[in-house]
């Protein structure tokens, strides 16, 4: 079977260092192995319109932003297809047929769904739209026959719910369609990387981000400003690891080759981790070596993208090229979706001759 991978963000904002460990470090290293037959990189404008209907601008606006840091990241439009949701209008129409092997307290249980609606308070009136974006999402997986999405924790609801669809289509209408394997983080704190202020989400609107395209400076202040233990107040203490964002981060960022370049006197985490943990070792010092991390990780992305800034028309046309290819992929898929519901008349020679020769059979009676 072909390895295929596919996955997606909205654009609602910048990508910020939560989405780096979280999923994208990862796909440019799956990209990179050489080891997969297509990859498909979805801007999903079309999810992010199914709570931002009365902010069409704003989905609008971040489609470049979302696509500079998808390529500062590595992606590469020449071994990954870098496409936008809405071009590809073959996924409105399977999600349509999937509609019906979906039902309404199935959805109502999925747990992102869930918190979703409680995070924009939706409890007293849900779009549609909003509330079915699972079985949207799930057209998007098996339009390109994935095998493979890598996405963060957060998802994992929406790739269970993809593969009862994926059971369902295939148990009534016959094998079509592919189910996906999900690809998590393999760490803790890349799969829930917290804001700055140490809580449990790293967003926009809590302003607790890190961005990928974010300036030295503002990085090192942010760096500064961080949550770590609040009883570790002199460097004599024993410090916590425990909810300690500076850790997190370095459990996140950390290479054994940093410490070489520096911080020579640890030889690893685990032995500043002790450190601290003994006492003896300031919050200063765990900072500015994070802060040295941070920055070796973010400098070559950042000019990556001002690289990539200079010419945004051809930016636009590796999305449109990729939109291209996508939609035919897509186009194909629906073709064997429908044929396997029967819903392929004019194709269906069969089916026109069988019928003809029935009304044939009842005239001559
Ligand atoms: N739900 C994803 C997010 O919020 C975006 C997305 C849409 C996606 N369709 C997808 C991710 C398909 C993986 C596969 O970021």
């Amino acid at each position: 079977m072909k390895k295929i991978m596919l996955t997606g963000d909205r654009p609602t904002g910048r990508l910020h260092v939560g989405h780096y460990v979280g999923s994208l470090r990862r796909r440019v290293e799956l990209q990179d192995t050489g080891d997969f037959d297509d990859i498909f990189i979805m801007i999903a404008d079309a999810q992010a319109l199914t709570d931002n209907a009365d902010n069409p601008e704003k989905v609008r606006q971040n489609i470049i932003e979302v696509a500079l840091d998808y390529m500062a990241c590595g992606l590469d439009p020449e071994k990954s297809t870098l496409f936008i949701q809405s071009q590809v209008p073959e996924l409105c129409e399977l999600s349509f047929y999937y509609m019906n092997l979906v039902t309404v307290s199935r959805l109502q249980r999925n747990p992102t769904v869930k918190s979703e609606i409680q995070m924009r308070n939706f409890e007293a009136s849900i779009p549609v739209g909003f509330f079915t974006y699972p079985i949207s999402q799930a057209a998007d997986i098996t339009a390109f026959k994935a095998t493979v999405v890598p996405v963060g924790e957060d998802q994992m609801p929406m790739l269970e719910q993809t593969k009862e669809i994926v059971h369902k289509f295939n148990s009534v209408y016959g094998e079509t369609l592919v189910e996906p394997k999900i690809l998590l983080p393999d760490n803790e704190a890349c799969m829930r990387l917290p804001g700055i202020d140490g809580k449990a989400k790293m967003s926009k609107s809590l302003g607790n981000c890190i961005y990928l395209s974010e300036e030295p400076e503002d990085i090192k202040k942010k760096v500064f400003s961080m949550f770590t233990d609040p009883n570790h107040i002199r460097i004599e203490d024993p410090g916590s690891l425990e909810g300690n964002t500076v850790f997190t981060y370095l459990d996140a960022f950390c290479r054994p080759e940093y410490f070489l370049e520096f911080l020579p006197e640890y030889k690893d985490l685990d032995e500043l981790k002790a450190h601290y943990q003994r006492g003896g070792l300031g919050d200063m010092k765990v900072k500015r070596f994070l802060n040295n991390v941070l920055q070796a990780e973010l400098e070559p992305i950042r000019t990556r993208r001002k690289e990539l800034q200079k010419d945004i028309p051809a930016v636009y046309e590796i999305l449109r090229k990729g939109s291209e290819k996508a939609e035919k992929v897509a186009a194909q898929t629906l073709k064997e979706v429908k044929a396997a519901m029967k819903i392929d008349y004019f194709a269906d020679e069969e089916l026109i001759r069988a019928q003809a020769e029935k009304f044939a059979a009842d005239a001559a009676e």
